[in-house]
């Protein structure tokens, strides 16, 4: 889909919808539309006058115009209330409009760039908001239905009409949107895809394949490589599955005084039944998604790659299977990973963290500046803090303050949980270093724990996105299903780093 930028006036716009916000309670006086009011001769005074809106979040008014505007109908679409009006509330109201316009069968729709400008909300922002929102918005996944369902064409075109400002720096902010939002599409088709028809290896060819099409190095370690390099974890993990394990490296920039190592590392299990701890049947399809941490990092990497980010950046993604069968891995015993810690299986559903410790110990050797990791590491975060924030732990306070509002300006939430070190206890073992669960409590935390143990005095963070990455509701942006999480709060940390 094409998102223009254009200067024209809201007056003189022809085409088929013009979708316009409204706070509730604002007088058409004291809005930007006003000038739609006059040039059409009162009609749209009177049409708020009969009621029909209040401007309630996320409700719309579709009016024909009959010709009182050159466009055939507007669209009023509420942004509630004034001072609760975030740009995550823009991204939301932009989804509603472009979903409603694809209901519609419109071709093309144009939006009245009208907002509060303030600070956090400066036009380039809000241009890359309204790309955000439209094109995430209409997301959907493909599926495997074997007769075509009939499906709603996308509109082939939004034009955001700034009225006599726009710039070429509008319209950057745009290109580099959708940049974004192509990653994060491909992403949540990544992570919905189930896990026969995404095993480790074909997750690796997918990698190599964007890798190859986005001008990134990619390389894939077998098992053989991983034996050699003494991966005793995530080798550990895959002895359960008949699909080879894979480890996937891909690497942005050179390394230089200005472009500092960047590591990323991003759980990558293709499926998880717990292995010989087996879940519970219930929901346990939905153990599909457990390698959205590894997909969020191959999509950083594209955006970034494409963004042409003035960094080193290296992706680590550990990728395999974690089933139970003979030759599976058991609890109680005891594995020798590459840094050459030794770690006690007390379950062997806490296996994001095994495979994390050897993919972070093989990070470690492009001696990075700052690495964090992503990974749907435990339910025990989503019971703290629901399915739309990540829990974020680490070495760096720095860090976790530029994560926290990267979170804060993409909408990709995050909230610090404490690395207390009374809880080591928690993961002491009698035989081993470290044991990888140590009972209920404070679970989050103990993954946090655990994975600290193994990035040295890197400056580090710890990202648990088990809630975020999957939405059971419909949400603004975010159709049910999976949402991608990640990608943007990483790229926008990246932008900002330095
Ligand atoms: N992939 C799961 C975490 C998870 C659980 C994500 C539910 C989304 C929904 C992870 O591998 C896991 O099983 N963690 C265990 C850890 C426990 C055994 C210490 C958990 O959270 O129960
Ligand atoms: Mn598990
Ligand atoms: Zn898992």
């Amino acid at each position: 889909m094409r998102i223009r930028v254009s200067g024209q006036a809201l007056g003189s716009y022809r085409g088929p919808l013009l979708a316009a916000g409204l706070f509730e309670g604002q007088k058409l006086e004291e809005s930007p539309l006003n000038e739609l009011d006059l040039a059409s001769g009162g009609w749209l005074k009177r049409l708020l006058a009969a009621g029909d809106f209040r401007g309630k979040k996320d409700e719309v008014l579709v009016q024909r115009t009959m010709g009182a505007l050159p466009f055939h109908r507007l669209m009023l679409v509420g942004l509630g209330k004034r001072e609760k009006f975030k740009v995550d509330t823009w991204r939301g109201a932009l989804s509603t409009v472009a979903r409603r316009c694809r209901e519609m069968r419109l071709e093309e729709f144009a939006v009245a760039m009208n907002f509060p400008e303030e600070k956090g909300m400066e036009r380039e922002t809000m241009a890359w908001a309204s790309a955000e929102g439209i094109l995430l918005g209409l997301y959907r996944f493909k599926g495997f239905k074997s007769k075509e369902e009939e499906e709603l064409r996308d509109p082939a075109e939004a034009v955001l009409l700034f009225r006599g400002r726009a710039s070429g720096k509008l319209e950057k902010a745009v290109r580099e949107a959708q940049i974004v939002c192509e990653a994060v599409s491909w992403v949540r088709d990544l992570v919905a895809m189930p896990s026969n028809k995404l095993t480790p290896q074909i997750l690796a060819d997918e990698a190599l394949r964007m890798c190859r099409a986005k001008g990134l190095r990619c390389r894939v370690l077998d098992e053989r490589e991983m034996k050699a390099l003494g991966m005793g974890a995530l080798l550990g993990v895959a002895s359960g599955s008949k699909e080879p394990p894979r480890l996937i490296v891909v690497e942005h920039g050179k390394p230089s005084r200005l472009t500092p190592t960047i590591a990323l590392v991003g759980k990558g299990i293709t499926f998880d039944s717990g292995g010989i701890s087996l879940k519970p049947a219930e929901k346990m399809d939905q153990m599909k998604d457990d390698m959205a941490g590894g997909a969020a990092v191959l999509g950083t990497l594209r955006a970034a790659s494409e963004l042409g980010l003035p960094l080193h950046l290296v992706g680590v993604v550990p990728a395999t299977e974690n089933l139970p069968s003979g030759s599976a891995y058991k609890p109680g015993d005891v594995l020798t990973t590459m840094s050459g810690q030794t770690i006690e299986v007390s379950n062997t559903d806490a296996e994001g963290r095994l495979i994390l410790a050897d993919a972070i110990a093989f990070a470690l050797r492009y001696k990075p500046k700052v690495l964090i990791d992503v990974a749907t590491l435990t339910g025990a975060c989503i019971v703290a803090l629901g399915d739309s924030i990540a829990g974020i732990m680490g070495n760096d306070p720095r860090l976790l303050e530029k994560l926290r509002e990267a979170g804060e300006k993409t909408g990709e939430e995050v909230w610090p949980l404490p690395l207390k070190e009374e809880y080591e206890e928690l993961i002491k073992s009698e035989v081993a270093d470290v044991k990888n669960a140590g009972g209920r409590e404070a679970g989050a935390i103990q993954g946090g724990l655990f994975l600290k143990r193994f990035v040295g005095d890197t400056p580090w963070v710890h990202l648990d996105i088990a809630g975020p990455v999957w939405t059971e509701k419909e949400r603004p942006y975010r159709p049910k299903g999976p949402t991608g999480f990640g990608v943007r709060l990483l790229v926008e940390f990246l932008r900002n780093y330095g």
